[in-house]
């Protein structure tokens, strides 16, 4: 069965005044029908940027979509112009994102009824009266309590949990078959951030879509993704099942990820260990291994030869390394 959505080889490169950043180069991926995928990251590591250039929403410049495929229901999307109709039309309406930041996503001088009915209108072709009564229905399918009552009130009315409801309403509301979840989590306390996560699960299910949870919290994704891909400076380097990631990491860098989570079934009293050192500056790197200066297992080929091409473990599991971890 082909993916729902796949990228092949990504560039997407920044042009900086010291240099050429590249924030993602070379990505493959590919998420099924119905599927709930992680990507995994420590900041920096070219996760929103790989995502933002699926929604062809980089700035040019200083960046641009260098090489690649994106698959999509047939289609190359990167063979349409960013503003072009095609990907208005997919935008926001087949694939949306919420993104990590609600206050900066919102308008903040329109009501969030209003930011509601203005995609259901402009995509689905709504009535104004048909769609006030969609977006309050959503209100409420997110768990804003009084959804009809609140349609008039702004933004800034709503608490940081609140908003992001009213993100992945927005998200919903077109019946995308992909949301991207760009860390929407993150500014929020452990108890929602749980919550918000339950939710997205819920909603995605029962809207019959697929989910993309960016995080640089392992633990965060490892209960709701289906499958995972570990990113480091701007490349996968591990990708598998869930399973087959906690159960068996292979990866230096997501063995290092996986000891500075805390996790439930470890002993009480497991020591959690920070990765050493920083990741790279992506300007003018090396060719060989970007994780090399921090690698504890790191033998003689990985100071010359070049990043290792990820290669397949067993089932699912892909890694690139050429150690045997
Ligand atoms: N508009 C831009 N101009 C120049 N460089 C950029 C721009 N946007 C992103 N970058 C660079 O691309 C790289 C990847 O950034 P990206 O935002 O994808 O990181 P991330 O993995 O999402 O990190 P975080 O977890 O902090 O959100 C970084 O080095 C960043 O500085
Ligand atoms: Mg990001």
């Amino acid at each position: 069965m082909a993916a729902l959505l796949e990228v092949e080889n990504l560039k997407t490169y920044f042009k900086v005044d010291h240099g050429l950043v590249k924030a993602v180069d070379g990505v493959s991926y590919y998420i099924n029908e119905r599927e709930i995928v992680g990507l995994v990251g420590e900041s920096g590591c070219g996760k929103s940027v790989s995502q933002l250039s699926v929604m062809q929403l980089i700035p040019t410049p200083p960046g641009r979509i260098e090489a690649g495929k994106i698959h999509f229901e047939g289609r190359d999307l990167l063979q349409y112009e960013a503003k072009g109709p095609e990907m208005r039309s997919i935008r926001g309406a087949k694939i949306s994102m919420v993104f990590q930041e609600p206050m900066t996503s919102l308008n903040p001088v329109l009501t969030i009824g209003r930011q509601l009915t203005e995609s259901l209108e402009l995509h689905l072709g709504m009535e104004p009266i048909k769609a006030r009564e969609r977006a309050a229905e959503l209100l409420s399918l997110v768990a804003i309590p009084d959804g009809a009552n609140r349609l008039d009130d702004y933004p800034h009315q709503f608490s940081g949990g609140m908003r992001q409801r009213v993100m992945i309403a927005m998200a919903l509301s077109c019946n995308p078959r992909i949301i991207i979840a760009d860390e929407p989590t993150t500014a929020l306390d452990v108890t929602t951030q749980a919550q918000l996560l339950e939710l997205m699960k819920d909603m995605v299910s029962r809207f019959n879509a697929s989910l993309v949870i960016v995080t640089h919290n392992l633990g965060v994704v490892a209960r709701y993704a289906q499958r995972l891909y570990v990113m480091y400076a701007g490349r996968i380097v591990e990708s598998g099942t869930s399973k087959e990631l906690f159960g068996n990491p292979r990866h230096p860098y997501t063995i290092a990820l996986l000891k500075c989570v805390p996790r439930l079934d470890e002993e009480e009293g497991t020591k959690l260990v920070p990765i050493v050192g920083m990741p790279p500056n992506l300007v003018n790197m090396p060719g060989t291994c970007a994780f090399r200066p921090r690698c504890p297992y790191q033998v003689e080929r990985c100071h010359n030869d070049p990043w290792p091409e990820l290669r397949l473990i067993d089932g699912q599991h892909y890694v690139s390394c050429y150690v045997e971890t």
